[in-house]
């Protein structure tokens, strides 16, 4: 036993918080990486044990990933007067912290059987991805769990890893930890049964995570969501940068009316703000992707309503968005400093100035040409109008999404090649009407999009699918938009008074 359980303090947050604070200077910095080992505060773990609502009688706990025990305490702390058992279950891969979880738990079972509770414990030094697809697949299993909560590693998960095939085996498609842990605690709850977890917020958004969103949003209703107002205030000490989200779920209810959103500078915040939002505004059923919207207040509850009400898909538009064909690296030999004769003008994101395009740049990191020969052919597009925008943000930009207009006059040649670290939008393969990118140029650069678009997305990429998510004014409302705007020089106040006065 370590020097903590023989000095027992009552509380069992606090308990686990000195663990961990113990445990923390007895990591392996190369192993914490690899097994995501930020452990959650005595603070954090109470914001998620405090979300669970059926706190009387029998549980039976999942904690996947459970460090030294942190949220099992919060929640046994939370339970202890209206419980009538636990039946817990830890999986933690780490012998190190498994010395501490086994602390925790033994003052768990101390303040529990001390209510005259029941009190049974299982801990499982094992992979968690392994062990539950093994057991879901076996013949016998039925699921056994009827409160889940976790804080699960992040980290990718390749493509070829063991972690994928074995996920395939249960039809789980998912590239991160987390999203997996949280996917298979999701199949092994019983119905009825919650789940509340803390994990990055990029699930809710892009490609990557849909197979996820589809389980969690088929399987369980979204019923609580609390986010944190800085990037850092969830795990500050261990200098995570990602953005955290807490959420609560329920297995196989139906979706309720509203989702209760809290907001709050950091964990230890005293008063979160609370706002109760439709769920067909933080999910929006003209989605097919179902991108998760997180709306903490009337403000961006009025922008969610303006925003996606609007009338038009891009597909509806007859526009397409697309990442730019060509990867510089799998091209090398057709890159060119300069545009030189026999060559086309490649547009990077460094060309993306001002809201407007700037080429050639002398003394650049990047070419500023494409050799224009048979190898480089399926990577060029015609030369004409198009609205680019950069994948990834700089942190000095203000908005997420910036859009450039790009047009044929920029050079005397037939085709242009855009890299991929660009969107480019056009008219399903064909350039733009210049009129149509023109207004497109002043909705992208609103105030109205860049609010909206964070609702959606808590990092700084922006991929071709969150720009097709985005709901569109009509044609003619976006070229009364591009008739009514200066090209000279970009004015954020103009563009959103031209917002304003047609939307
Ligand atoms: C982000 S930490 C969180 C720990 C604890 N739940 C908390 O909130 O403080 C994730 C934990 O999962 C463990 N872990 C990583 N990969 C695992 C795996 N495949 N199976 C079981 N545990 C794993 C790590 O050792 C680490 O302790």
């Amino acid at each position: 036993m370590t020097e903590f359980a023989q000095n027992i303090p009552l509380n069992l947050n606090d308990f686990a918080n000195a663990s961990r604070v113990e445990a923390n200077t007895k990591l392996d910095e190369k192993l914490r990486g690899k097994l995501g080992q930020f452990m959650s505060s005595s603070a954090v773990s109470k914001l998620l044990a405090d979300m669970f609502e059926n706190v009387e009688g029998e549980h039976r706990l999942l904690d996947a990933g459970a460090g030294v025990g942190s949220l099992t305490a919060a929640f046994v702390e939370r339970v202890k007067s209206d419980a009538t058992s636990i039946d817990s279950t830890c999986f933690e891969l780490s012998s190190v912290m498994n010395h501490y979880l086994l602390d925790t738990l033994k003052h768990c079972s101390n303040t529990h059987e001390a209510n005259g509770m029941h009190w049974k414990q299982t801990v499982i030094e094992e992979d968690f991805i392994q062990h539950s697809v093994e057991l879901l697949l076996s013949n016998t299993y039925r699921p056994t769990y009827n409160k889940a909560i976790l804080n699960p590693p992040y980290l990718k998960i390749s493509a070829k890893g063991t972690e994928r095939e074995a996920l395939r085996k249960v039809n789980f498609e998912t590239g991160n930890l987390y999203s997996a842990f949280v996917g298979l605690a999701i199949k092994l709850l019983e119905e009825g049964g919650e789940l509340v977890a803390i994990t990055p917020r990029s699930f809710c958004n892009g490609p990557y995570f849909n197979d996820f969103r589809r389980l969690l949003l088929d399987s369980c209703s979204l019923n609580k969501i609390h986010v944190f107002n800085s990037r850092k205030s969830a795990f500050k000490t261990d200098k995570v940068l990602q953005e955290n989200v807490i959420y609560h779920l329920t297995k196989s209810e139906p979706q309720r009316d509203t989702v209760i959103v809290t907001s709050s500078s950091c964990a230890e915040d005293p008063k979160p703000f609370i706002y109760e939002v439709p769920f067909d505004r933080v999910v929006s059923e003209s989605n097919p992707d179902r991108f998760i919207h997180i709306i903490t207040d009337k403000e961006e509850q009025k922008v969610a309503s303006r925003a996606g009400g609007l009338p038009c898909s891009l597909g509806d538009l007859g526009i397409q968005a697309s990442t730019g064909k060509v990867v510089d690296f799998r091209t090398r030999e057709n890159l060119s400093t300069n545009y030189v004769d026999g060559s086309v003008p490649l547009i990077f994101p460094q060309h993306l100035q001002n809201c407007a395009i700037e080429w050639p740049i002398e003394n650049a990191k990047k070419p500023n040409a494409l050799l224009n020969n048979e190898s480089t052919a399926n990577l060029m597009v015609k030369n004409g109008t198009y609205v680019l925008t950069r994948r990834l943000t700089a942190k000095e930009e203000k908005r997420r999404i910036v859009a450039s207009i790009y047009t044929s006059d920029i050079a005397n040649v037939k085709v242009v090649g855009f890299d991929n670290k660009t969107n480019y939008f056009h008219a399903m393969g064909a350039p733009l009407d210049d009129n149509l990118a023109k207004g497109l140029w002043v909705f992208l650069n609103s105030t109205l999009v860049d609010k909206y678009f964070r609702q959606m997305n808590g990092h700084t990429q922006v991929n071709a699918t969150d720009l097709r998510t985005l709901r569109y004014p009509t044609r003619e409302q976006l070229i009364a938009m591009g008739e009514m705007v200066d090209f000279e020089e970009f004015s954020q106040e103009r563009v959103d008074q031209i917002i304003v006065h047609l939307l």
